[in-house]
């Protein structure tokens, strides 16, 4: 556990914690920076938990560092971390915009959906060929078929895929095709997978599990880390609530929340978690303003033909106001657009 003082706290604070950890029979370790003092707590955690070491004098927070994560924890790695993907950065001080159609469907959907992207300022293409669904009836995907479409319109626009794989068995080929793995909400668990996709050396993309605490979260990109590869974006696309008003719940706190815990970048993804076209651009902007270091957007030609997620997916009509959000919104935050 640790303990980080205020910045105002007084000599006679920082003894008063001391003396009360030594009281419970643990030990604590004074560290004084520049600016904070931190006390590092060793011993019974669960006593410490009934101190009410939070409401001492002085205290501004406190952390327990025996979280479970460790390779992507901001403890271990103060600085945050930039995903190259394709050579396309994501983190800190850009704000990247990916976006494509959700389900890669024909050559001439994706090439359309790819150049919206591109109009919009995407800098990396969205499309999925392996289609987690509810229903064992609903479009599943192309499968390879539409990871070569992926491949042959990287080649017509420049730009980078993103293309989620949802079988662990599938990760070797779904990576000789894209530039970045994604794992959806639904596998966010799938233990098999995360190691699979953490050993193919391909950037992944891990998305927020629509049940996941953050902590689950970062466990499942620990997963991943674990098997050597760090180059992983974490992606809040909405959680369950009980609110049906919108497709899932945007957690727009988990973003500074998950850029306080961990070190890699983190992403929101505005169309699966509205779930309607009108709210992704609000909710982009939220976004954009609470710190998010991306955003991955549905964009679809003819979102009324389409085979998944139609009714998130932004249209031409859109792309205008996409692309003067994404031009003017990083900017106020010391940000640009990537
Ligand atoms: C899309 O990307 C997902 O596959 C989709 O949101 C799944 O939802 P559904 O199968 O319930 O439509
Ligand atoms: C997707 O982005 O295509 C997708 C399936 O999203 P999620 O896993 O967030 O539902």
């Amino acid at each position: 556990m640790v303990i980080v003082m205020g910045p105002d706290a007084t000599q006679e604070d920082v003894e008063a914690i001391v003396e009360i950890i030594d009281t419970a029979g643990g030990d604590a370790f004074v560290s004084r920076g520049v600016s904070r003092t931190i006390i590092g707590l060793v011993g019974d955690v669960a006593q410490f938990a009934t101190l009410n070491l939070r409401g001492m004098r002085g205290v501004a927070d406190v952390m327990r560092v025996t979280a479970p994560y460790k390779l992507v924890s901001r403890d271990n790695h103060p600085e945050r971390s930039t995903v190259r993907v394709g050579g396309v950065p994501i983190g800190p001080g850009t704000v990247t915009l990916i976006a494509g159609p959700c389900a890669v469907e024909t050559p001439q959907q994706t090439l359309e959906a790819a150049q919206m992207a591109r109009a919009a300022g995407a800098t990396l293409l969205r499309g999925g060929a392996y289609k987690p669904r509810t229903s064992p009836y609903a479009f599943q995907g192309l499968g390879e078929a539409g990871l070569r479409i992926l491949a042959d319109v990287r080649e017509q626009t420049g730009l980078p895929i993103v293309t989620e794989v949802v079988d662990a068995h599938d990760v070797e080929l779904v990576a000789s095709y894209a530039d970045m793995l994604q794992v959806g909400t639904r596998n966010a668990q799938n233990f098999a997978l995360l190691q699979a996709v953490g050993g193919i050396g391909k950037p992944v993309m891990l998305k927020r599990g629509m049940n996941a605490t953050i902590e689950e979260w970062l466990m499942a990109a620990e997963y991943i880390a674990q098997r050597g590869n760090l180059d992983i974006v974490l992606c809040e696309r909405g959680i369950r609530t009980f609110e049906t008003a919108t497709r899932n719940t945007l957690d727009v706190s988990a973003v500074p929340v998950a850029q306080r815990l961990s070190h890699l970048p983190v992403i929101i993804d505005p169309s699966h978690s509205g779930g309607h076209r009108d709210l992704v651009l609000p909710l982009t902007r939220a976004a954009i303003a609470v710190g998010a270091d991306g955003v991955i957007i549905d964009v679809h030609p003819h979102p009324e033909q389409a085979l998944c997620d139609g009714p998130q997916a932004l249209v031409d009509g859109d792309l205008d106001e996409l692309a003067r959000v994404m031009r003017e919104f990083p900017p106020l935050l010391g940000k640009i657009a990537a």
